[in-house]
């Protein structure tokens, strides 16, 4: 597998897209938009989560998130996240770009860098070499960072019900998320795409579109 997308003459056959961001920006229900724009083709488009997406990557994603594990070492914790995504890449993604699907994926390996290095404070290197590990080859033609203020994000999550595991941890903590989102978006411009995500799931569905243009994908006539 190169690089995870297959690029076929003129419009774009293919594609392994992210998006990523802290908690309460949005993500989920742009993932959803998005996928429902791609669909209205007969392009195959797949949305998956992490950590999740085989039934062995949704049985770590309990015990990552589970409040109730509030002694894990931050060691153990970035090798679950990697141990969910090797299963997810190997069982789901690795297949579906081979059959040239649009694979969304809500959160990937930056995740990783941004909540293990930034905000949990590991050491840098050792997340990239954990993430070279736990993506096995794939890498994201596009991802797109939801880059929302950390109190408005914050509050919004908080909204959803009882937090989980890592959203207990507060909103210093998600500061050190979106600190570290844009310093890797800094660091790749081609491939992370910053888009404001304040505004209503329309207007951030249309910015996010405008950030996949050159992309050429086969979006639905009518889909600005
Ligand atoms: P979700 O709520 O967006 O599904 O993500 C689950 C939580 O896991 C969220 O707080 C972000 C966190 N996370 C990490 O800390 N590292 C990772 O590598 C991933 C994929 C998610």
């Amino acid at each position: 597998m190169t690089e995870g997308l297959m690029r076929a003459q003129g419009v774009q056959q293919g594609a392994f897209i992210t998006l990523e961001g802290p908690d309460g920006c949005g993500k989920s229900t742009q993932a959803r938009m998005l996928a429902e724009a791609l669909s209205k083709d007969s392009t195959e488009v797949l949305s998956i989560r992490e950590p999740g997406g085989t039934d062995i990557s949704e049985r770590i994603r309990k015990l990552l998130l589970d409040p109730a594990n509030n002694s894990m070492s931050a060691e153990c914790e970035l090798l679950l996240y990697e141990a969910s995504r090797a299963q997810l890449v190997n069982q789901v993604i690795k297949p579906a770009c081979a059959r040239n699907a649009i694979v969304i994926c809500d959160r990937f390996y930056d995740s990783t860098y941004a909540y293990q290095a930034g905000a949990r404070g590991l050491d840098k290197g050792m997340v990239a070499w954990a993430n070279t590990l736990g993506s096995c080859g794939c890498v994201p033609i596009r991802t797109i960072l939801l880059d929302l203020e950390p109190s408005i994000a914050f509050r919004r999550a908080a909204k959803e019900g009882t937090p989980d595991r890592l959203e207990a941890e507060g909103l210093c903590f998600q500061e050190r998320v979106r600190a570290a989102y844009l310093e890797l978006a800094q660091r790749e411009p081609e491939r992370i795409c910053v888009v404001d995500a304040s505004g209503s799931p329309e207007m951030v569905h249309d910015r996010i579109i405008e950030a996949l243009g050159d992309l050429n994908l086969p979006f639905a006539t009518g889909v600005s």
